[in-house]
């Protein structure tokens, strides 16, 4: 469903993601891996076509995007990572703004809307501004904002940063739906036990670059001393990046 290729990205002199290739299924989750400052943001951002590459290629179903109005861009939807809502609009608002910018109207925009707060669980809170919503509506929203297109591939950029453990479990019961519906589901996180519970496949980066692309399984047999009882992953994650600090 997705594929990149040999992706890279300057700023300057920094090599922000530096030849970074990998293939997404669909019905597949693929957990980005990799601590601050690696260059997931910058992949997701050329992916979605919010950053143009300095090489390298991005796939859909085969084939590469050709441009900002490209029709195959609709298949893709965003979960920025920096919450993309407007406090003082209700949360339908909200949802008929982010529809109007895929030409969704009328009863198509009603009912896209309506699936989108029912699967967030917000429906019942559909006439609230986003002022007054705790940190885990605003996500389960933000959520709901890159679904109302239908797209085959969600583009998830940390997409459970600052919510409860209800909020975050519900957010994790939505992407299991998505994925159980064949939607293709790229998520970036640096939390170990995020990817552990959702990944079917994990690439790690770090300094742009992927270091590790495999199943959980196979990543604690890499580093996996003989005898021994398999890693968890954040014993795997450290192993593979190293110990220092990053901000
Ligand atoms: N617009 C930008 N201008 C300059 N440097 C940037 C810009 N965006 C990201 N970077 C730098 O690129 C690197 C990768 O950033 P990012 O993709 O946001 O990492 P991550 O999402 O993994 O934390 C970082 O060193 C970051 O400071
Ligand atoms: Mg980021």
């Amino acid at each position: 469903m997705l594929e990149i290729n040999h992706l890279r990205k300057t700023f300057g002199r920094l090599v922000a993601v530096d030849d970074v290739s990998f293939t997404l299924q669909r019905g597949q989750l693929l957990g980005l891996l990799g601590p601050n400052g690696a260059g997931k943001t910058t992949t997701v951002s050329m992916i979605a076509g919010i950053a143009t590459p300095d090489s390298g290629h991005v796939l859909i179903a085969g084939r590469a995007l050709s441009g900002d109005t490209d029709p195959a861009k609709r298949r893709i939807g965003l979960v920025p990572q920096d919450l993309a809502l407007y406090e003082e609009l209700t949360a339908r608002d909200n949802l008929r703004f982010f529809g109007a910018l895929y030409n969704l109207a009328g009863g198509a925009l009603d009912r896209a809307i309506g699936a989108a707060l029912e699967l967030v669980e917000l429906a019942d809170r559909r006439n609230d501004r986003v002022k007054d919503f705790s940190g885990g509506m605003k996500r389960r929203l933000n959520l709901a904002a890159g679904l109302l297109h239908d797209p085959d591939i969600l583009l998830l950029d940390e997409p459970t940063v600052g919510v409860d453990p209800q909020s975050r479990n519900a957010i994790f019961d939505n992407l299991e739906v998505l994925k159980g519906r064949g939607k293709a589901l790229l998520y970036t996180t640096h939390y170990m036990e995020e990817a552990e519970r959702l990944a079917d496949r994990i690439v790690v980066i770090d300094h742009g670059r992927v270091i590790a692309d495999d199943t959980l399984a196979g990543l604690q047999s890499r580093v996996a001393a003989a005898g021994s009882p398999p890693a968890n992953l954040e014993a795997v994650f450290l192993t593979l990046t190293g110990r220092s600090l990053r901000d």
